[in-house]
């Protein structure tokens, strides 16, 4: 792996000291973070380079995933790699500071000049920073440069738009690396192959066979300390436009014979503009926006939304989404895709499940089946991962009625990377497979457009949940009318 100096705005913050220096660590314990490499920590606090490294111990130690061992001698050899330099990310002096710094680094260690900018900061602070790196030289050495942002990126299309063009002033497309965290999971990073990784699958795989499939991603949390964030951004914003979006990609994408080498990010963006656009009027047929009352969550009772610390009491911010999505693919054609994702529900899991339509001569499904199809594929993404085909079956030694089986396909593996152990490696090495290139955030923003603004404009009702449940009773109504369901705990 290519030398490399690691610029890190946003060093003190909570998103540093719970993901990323555990993060570096874990790269670090399996011989994946490059031989030559420094990190600057940057702050408006002072401190010196000390304190810094005690800091970043404190976090491994708090928050690794592979226990720091009494082995002091490899925790050094770690953080001799980190230093600390203040800077204000609006003075241009700062900058210029920064550059000296990280120019005497590169001297003393014989690094090349490859500068990865990581900008764990608000989305405020993405253009003066990236302007400031252009305008201060420090993103004009010999070496690469690379730059790593978080979500949000822009708030709808035209924001979203004006802040992609502001960074490519800056950074070229393939510069920049966009975190979706939801890429890093190592169930997620399977799911494109899923279809092709084994005959069966291969088989089961035709739209004819699939009768939909349902992205579920539920929490049992609600807004948290994140008030001011959460109540202009809702569930729309924050999960649906990018998480859920992405996890559809990630399925939808499939390869047609003769391209295997089509990249991800290729098979990707066809997947997302194949998604049918609703207008703002036909928004209300197929999404329905929810917000969680007051309720008992796993025992616990809780407020409703609007009486949570800082949120407005008449805010008819959505904490709830569920919608129905078809993708105009000769695919995927009539195979509706159903995607909810909400906070306060009654488990934390989130979960894609592909349901298939019965074979010609499979026995009718008994009233204890519900009258639904019970042939699933369950991908569980988190907190438990695993995948299991799911069916009825019947044993006639034992009696006529059908009985459930369940094949697991993949057990649930202990000890695997984190999301961010995995995305922060492949920033590292250059690798954007699992990132989220501009034209999927442009046309998943595109899609949600005129939700956004069907719910500006009142047109999509606000149905209240009660907390601990599964959500509005509409987003059950949404599948019912085409005669699906919702598997929850199948
Ligand atoms: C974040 C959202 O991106 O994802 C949070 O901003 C949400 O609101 C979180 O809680 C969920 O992530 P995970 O990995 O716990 O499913």
């Amino acid at each position: 792996m290519e030398p490399t100096t690691f610029v890190l705005f946003g060093a003190t913050g909570d998103l540093a000291k719970r993901k990323i220096y555990p993060a570096l660590y874990n790269l670090f314990l399996d011989g994946k973070l490059p031989p030559s490499f420094a990190l600057i920590g940057l702050g408006r606090r002072e401190l010196s380079d000390e304190t810094f490294r005690g800091n970043v111990e404190r976090s491994i130690r708090t928050f690794s995933r592979r226990k720091v061992q009494d082995d002091a001698a490899a925790v050094e050899r770690f953080l001799d790699a980190f230093r600390y330099c203040v800077l204000d990310v609006g003075r241009k002096d700062d900058y210029r500071k920064l550059l000296d710094m990280i120019e005497s680094r590169e001297q003393e260690l014989r690094l090349t000049p490859n500068r990865l900018f990581y900008l764990s900061v608000g989305p405020e602070f993405f253009e003066p920073i990236a302007a400031n790196i252009q305008e201060s030289g420090l993103g004009s050495a010999d070496g690469w440069k690379r730059l790593v942002i978080e979500k949000p990126f822009g708030r709808d299309l035209p924001s979203a738009r004006d802040l992609n063009r502001k960074l490519n002033q800056a950074f070229a497309e393939h510069e920049i690396f966009r975190i979706d965290h939801y890429l890093g999971k190592p169930m997620v990073q399977k799911l494109e192959a899923l279809p092709r990784s084994h005959p069966a699958f291969q088989a089961l795989w035709t739209g004819r066979r699939i009768a939909s499939v349902q992205i579920t991603a539920a929490e049992t949390v609600g807004v948290e300390e994140r008030a001011g964030y959460y109540d202009h951004s809702g569930a729309i914003r924050d999960m649906f436009q990018n998480h859920m979006l992405q996890l559809l990609m990630m399925l939808a994408a499939h390869l047609p014979a003769g391209q295997a080498d089509e990249k991800a990010g290729v098979r990707k963006k066809k997947a997302v503009q194949a998604l049918r656009p609703l207008t703002k009027e036909e928004a209300k047929a197929h999404v329905v926006r929810g917000q969680y009352a007051a309720g008992t969550v796993q025992g616990t009772p809780v407020v409703g939304y609007t009486a949570e610390p800082g949120i407005d009491a008449e805010s008819a911010n959505d904490t709830f989404i569920a919608a129905r999505l078809l993708l105009d693919d000769p695919f995927w054609r009539g195979v509706p895709f159903y995607i909810r994702t909400g906070k306060r529900m009654s488990g934390k899991s989130t979960r894609i499940v592909v349901e298939f339509e019965r074979l010609p001569g499979q026995p009718l499904p008994t009233a204890e089946d519900e009258g639904a199809a019970h042939d699933l594929l369950v991908v569980d993404i988190g907190p438990e991962e695993g995948i299991t085909l799911r069916s009825k079956a019947n044993d006639p030694r034992r009696s006529a009625a059908s009985e459930p089986i369940r094949i697991d396909l993949q057990a649930n593996p202990d000890d695997v990377p984190e999301a961010y152990e995995n995305l922060i490696g492949d920033a590292l090495r250059g690798d954007a497979t699992f990132f989220a290139h501009w034209d999927e955030v442009e046309w998943s923003w595109a899609w949600v457009q005129p939700i956004l603004e069907a719910f500006a404009d009142n047109l999509v009702p606000l149905r209240l949940y009660a907390a601990g449940s599964e959500g509005p009773a509409e987003s059950d109504a949404l599948l019912a009318e085409n005669g699906h369901r919702w598997w929850s705990d199948s």
